[in-house]
C-alpha cells in the first residue's frame, strides 16, 4: 500500500469483536492506510472491539438502543453522534443493526459495509451455515456501499473462499474472516485515495464504471 499525505476522516461502527476494525486501525497506525479513525462507536457497551480500540488510543463511544422508545429515535441519535465527528466515510464493521433509510440517506455514497457472503447470495444472518446447507463449493465475503436495502447496495470487492469437505460453519467463518481483513482495507484504501466512488447508484473505480465487483481468490487479485 502506498502512503498519501491526506488522511480521510472516518468513523467505524461495530457491535462485537471488531477484528475488521482492528485490522483497519493497525494499517492506519503503521501508515499503510491513509485514514484517520475519529471514533469507533458501538450499539453495545460491552463490545470487545471497544476495549481493543481504546487500547489502540482511539476514541470510543456506545449508544444503547434500549434507551430509546423507537428505533427511529436511536437511528437519529446515532446519526447525530456519527456526524459530530465529520467523517467523510462511515465504515460498518460487524455492526449488527439495520439502519433506517434516513440514516442511510444522511451518509449516502459514503458508507461501506462488509458482509460474510458472496452477495447477492445470503443477505442477512447465518451466511456460513446457509452456504454449507446449499452445498456451495465457493463462499466468501463482500464489501458494498450501503443503500436502504439490507445488504443490497452495489458491491465493490469480493473475496472467494473454497468450501472444504469437512468445513463447519465455524471453520468456514474463520477462513472468510481472514479474507475480510484483506479486502476491507483494500476497499477503504481505494476510497481514501479518491479512486472509488458511488455515483448515481453505480460503483466507479478510476473514473470507470465497474461492471462487476473486484475479485480476490485466496488472497490474490486475479
Ligand atoms: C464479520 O464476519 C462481518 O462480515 C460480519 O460480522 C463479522 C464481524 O466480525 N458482518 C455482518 O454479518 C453484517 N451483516 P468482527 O467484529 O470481528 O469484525
Amino acid at each position: 500500500m502506498t502512503v498519501t499525505d491526506r488522511k480521510l476522516p472516518v468513523v467505524i461502527l461495530i457491535s462485537g469483536t471488531g477484528s475488521n476494525m482492528c485490522r483497519l486501525a493497525e494499517l492506519m497506525q503503521t501508515g499503510e492506510l491513509p485514514i484517520e479513525i475519529r471514533a469507533v462507536i458501538s450499539d453495545r457497551a460491552d463490545a470487545k472491539g471497544l476495549v481493543t480500540a481504546s487500547g489502540m488510543g482511539i476514541k470510543t463511544e456506545s449508544l444503547n438502543p434500549k434507551a430509546f422508545a423507537q428505533r427511529s429515535e436511536f437511528d437519529a441519535a446515532l446519526a447525530k453522534k456519527v456526524s459530530s465527528y465529520e467523517p467523510e466515510l462511515v465504515i460498518l464493521a460487524g455492526f449488527m443493526r439495520i439502519l433506517d433509510s434516513q440514516f442511510v440517506s444522511r451518509f449516502t455514497d459514503r458508507m461501506l459495509n462488509i458482509h460474510p457472503s458472496l452477495l447477492p447470495r445470503y443477505p442477512g444472518l447465518h451466511t456460513h451455515q446457509r452456504a454449507l446447507d446449499a452445498g456451495d463449493e465457493v463462499h466468501g465475503a463482500s464489501v458494498h456501499f450501503v443503500t436502504p436495502e439490507l445488504d443490497g447496495g452495489p458491491v465493490v470487492i469480493q473475496a472467494r473462499v473454497p468450501v472444504l469437505k469437512d468445513d463447519s460453519a465455524e471453520s468456514l467463518a474463520e477462513r472468510v474472516l481472514q479474507q475480510e481483513h484483506h479486502i476491507y482495507p483494500l476497499a477503504v484504501q481505494l476510497f481514501a485515495e479518491g479512486r472509488l466512488r458511488l455515483r448515481s447508484g453505480k460503483v466507479w473505480l478510476d473514473d470507470r464504471e465497474l461492471n462487476a465487483p473486484l475479485q480476490v481468490m485466496n488472497g490474490k487479485t486475479p
